[in-house]
């Protein structure tokens, strides 16, 4: 049975801030690491405003008092070396694989030999995510993609390269299982891997049916969120909750892997509307509000 001493989340967003909790929830110890904004007085703003709010979150308490003593806050200027601490480091950072790539060789320069690395990337191969990267650290390597919210949501899908080490992933897997309560499916590297290459496919059609119908968001929720299996939330809010800025990178991605005439691109729509949220920061619950407060501000149509 796999016990990790200590885990590392990098990225103090949305699922970096849910997996960190989530883990702490567990009684295990987390290093959480973000960037240093520009002009920053505090280096650590970005990780210590996430603790904040997940010790504030609604259902209280998203992370326990008694969990949040057992995250650390810090940057990956000043506190690179400290992943050499950790068993497993988990990497949820921007959903771009150029920028990936460049933190794990930051990373591979200061892990300790056995810990595992994974991505929580949505839609990224893993074989790209590794592209240039050392043998050693494509042994250490695997994506864990888990789902929003982390707490909540049981699926993690694993996903290992020819060269992931089978005893290193198989740590991941047993952890994950045991003391995170994940239901562990293992995914081919393949694009999107399985949830979100049928989920934003279906997503994408939905969204372009509830816009060319003209529907309101309550609307269009009511006949294509549970209905079709989206409890609570809808489409809508679903989408407000993973963060509308997520996807244009998770459509970029998916359309450089995924062959001409796949579904996914016959789903495609414009959706100005979307592009328009997102510069003016209505890019959902982390931000100024997303469909749902636009919704109260524009009558629900959709333009
Ligand atoms: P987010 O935008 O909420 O957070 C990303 C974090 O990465 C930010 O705190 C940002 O400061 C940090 N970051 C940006 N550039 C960085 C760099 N160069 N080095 C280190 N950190 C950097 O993103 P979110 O939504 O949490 O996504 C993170 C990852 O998780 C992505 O790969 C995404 O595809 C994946 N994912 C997202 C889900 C969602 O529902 N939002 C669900 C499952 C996976």
């Amino acid at each position: 049975m796999a016990e990790f001493g200590k885990v590392a989340v990098i990225g103090a967003g949305v699922m970096g801030a849910g997996i960190a909790a989530h883990v702490a929830n567990a009684g295990v110890p987390v290093l959480l690491l973000d960037i240093v904004p520009d002009g920053a007085d505090n280096r650590n703003t970005l990780a210590d405003t996430a603790v904040a709010r997940m010790k504030k979150a609604d259902p209280a308490p998203f992370m326990s008092p008694r969990a949040a003593k057992l995250v650390e806050t810090g940057n990956l200027e000043d506190d690179l070396d400290k992943l050499g601490e950790v068993d497993w480091i988990i990497e949820a950072i921007v959903e771009r694989s150029d920028i990936k790539r460049d933190l794990y060789a930051k990373i591979d320069g200061v892990r300790r030999p056995d810990a595992a690395v994974s991505s929580n990337t949505s839609t990224i191969p893993l074989a790209t995510l590794t592209d240039g990267l050392s043998d050693a650290f494509r042994r250490a390597f695997m994506i864990t993609h888990f789902f929003n919210p982390p707490r909540y949501m049981r699926l993690m899908e694993l996903v290992t390269g020819p060269a992931t080490e089978p005893e290193i992933a198989a740590k991941v897997a047993d952890f994950a299982d045991r003391r995170l309560g994940k239901s562990v499916i293992t995914a081919k590297d393949s694009p999107g891997f399985i949830a979100n290459r049928l989920g934003v496919t279906w997503i994408q059609l939905a969204v372009g049916q509830a816009v060319e119908q003209g529907l309101t968001v309550e609307e269009a929720d009511a006949v294509i969120g549970r209905p079709f299996g989206i409890p609570k939330t809808g489409v809508f809010g679903l989408l407000d909750l993973v963060g509308l800025d997520l996807m244009p990178h998770v459509g970029a991605s998916l359309a450089a892997a995924l062959p001409e005439g796949d579904a996914f691109h016959t789903s495609r729509r414009e959706l100005p509307l979307v592009e328009r949220m997102i510069a003016e920061g209505y890019t959902g619950r982390k931000g100024k509000g997303g469909f749902y407060r636009l919704n109260r501000e524009d009558g629900g149509r959709q333009k």
